[in-house]
């Protein structure tokens, strides 16, 4: 069954122990977006605020870093608590070595890792390092703030995405389990339908900010989120 992650982008700073709560019975994860003002023009939250979150919430966090050399930052997310860290492939102009070296630090640190990619970055470009991830994160907003319109050409990357797993006998599946990785996507997600496409075409981690945070019930935006 299709996950959701709601963004704690959208919610209110001042008070995440709440925001928190009004998540915790519904969601399967918390999607924290970390953002450096260099590598993304905003600047969010970084490992000490991490480390709240996860004292005040039972799921595991979906941590998604949008800096500049990510290497150096991972040991301070790990320690802080996340549960899955993920790093744009744009943050290393697509250096393999140093792709695959960030990605074996976060594996070595008993994280789960998955990488993302900019609407504008072909899918075929993280090819090279399915075998070795948990989680593919397509960005269907330019990454840097919430509350953007869903780009569409997303679409089409999640049917591509599925070709090059099956190219590597693997699976998609949001499971965490080997041989299965999971397709996350990530901006401009609302209930209805982008939601339906989304779970037609075989995504498996939904995030929403705004769509979550902004609604009027909460727990009901979740649910029609992950049955599309
Ligand atoms: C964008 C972030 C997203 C964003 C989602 O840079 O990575 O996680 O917060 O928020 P909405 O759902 O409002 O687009
Ligand atoms: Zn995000």
């Amino acid at each position: 069954m299709m996950k959701v992650a709601p963004s704690i982008l959208a919610a209110d700073f001042a008070n995440l122990e709440a925001e928190l709560r009004k998540i915790e019975d519904f969601a399967d994860l918390v999607h924290v977006d970390v953002m450096d003002g260099s590598f993304v023009p905003n600047i969010t939250i970084g490992a000490p605020v991490v480390q709240s979150i996860k004292r005040n919430t039972n799921l595991p966090l979906d941590v998604h870093l949008m800096i500049e050399n990510p290497h150096k930052h991972i040991e301070d997310f790990a320690k802080a608590g996340a549960y899955l860290i993920t790093f744009h492939l744009e943050s290393y102009a697509f250096d393999e070595l140093k792709i695959k070296e960030t990605i074996a630090l976060i594996k070595s640190l008993n994280c789960k890792v998955g990488l993302s990619l900019n609407p504008a970055t072909d899918i075929a470009l993280i090819e090279p390092y399915l075998k070795d991830i948990d989680l593919v994160l397509i960005m269907s907003v330019n990454p840097g703030f919430g509350g953007q319109k869903f780009i569409e050409s997303s679409y089409e990357k999640i049917n591509q995405l599925l070709i090059l797993l099956e190219k590597q006998n693997l699976k998609a599946g949001n499971k965490f389990i080997s041989g299965e990785v999971a397709i996350e996507v990530d901006g401009g997600i609302y209930p209805g339908e982008i939601s339906k496409k989304l779970n037609q075409l075989g995504a498996n981690i939904l995030v929403a900010g705004s769509a979550i945070y902004r609604a009027e019930n909460i727990q009901e935006a979740i649910s029609s989120l992950r049955n599309g």
